[in-house]
């Protein structure tokens, strides 16, 4: 898929789906636009997410290269220059129901950029989330009324060649309380 040189599969013991394996967060994108029919279905796979009371809190902004690098740290700024395309990832904050605070709106918005991550790697196009940027930048330069935001994603292609980054085993996640 998008890896080639260098690239280092992880490994799985229960033959998870390569699409696992093979995904990372490149720092480095080849000189390619991402094509409009391309973005529409990665933002469709999001939008394809559960959330609770299917409220589907997540919101994608869309936006000039140069707005997202100017609100970005500079270091996120320094190789994300390099993406085909930035979009912010916000969501809403209540429920359009009844007007509560809905507390899983930033947990459904990451299930939202999962489901946009995979989608992109099966059309060979590498995600690379940020946290590090300025929520009241992202506010003022986009006029995000009522929206939290939540991470700048770069969108692209790669050739780079990268480590994979380790993780926790499955003796570290899960808590097993079972009896038996
Ligand atoms: C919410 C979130 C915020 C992140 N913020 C940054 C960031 O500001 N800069 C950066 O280089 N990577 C950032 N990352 C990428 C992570 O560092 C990366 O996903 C993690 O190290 C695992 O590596 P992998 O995605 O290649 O498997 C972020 C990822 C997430 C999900």
């Amino acid at each position: 898929m998008f890896l080639s040189k260098g690239w280092q599969m992880r490994s799985t013991e229960y033959g998870i789906d390569d699409l696992f394996l093979k995904r990372f967060s490149p720092k480095q994108f080849v000189k390619k636009p991402l094509g409009e029919k391309d973005l529409c279905a990665v933002l469709e796979a999001a939008m394809t997410a559960p959330s609770c009371f299917n409220e589907q809190p997540w919101r994608f902004v869309l936006g000039e290269k140069e707005d997202f690098l100017e609100i970005l740290s500079t270091k996120n700024a320094e190789w994300a220059t390099s993406a085909s395309m930035l979009m912010l990832l916000c969501s809403t904050q209540t429920f359009a129901y009844n007007r509560k605070p809905n507390r899983w709106h930033a947990f459904d918005s990451g299930t939202a950029m999962a489901f946009l991550i995979f989608e992109a790697y099966k059309r060979g196009i590498a995600v690379h989330p940020m946290g590090g940027f300025s929520t009241e930048r992202a506010k003022e330069h986009f006029g995000l009324m009522g929206l939290e935001p939540h991470a700048v994603l770069a969108l692209g292609y790669t050739e780079e060649s990268h480590t994979m980054t380790p993780r926790l085993g499955l003796d570290e996640i899960v808590i097993d309380r079972r009896e038996t």
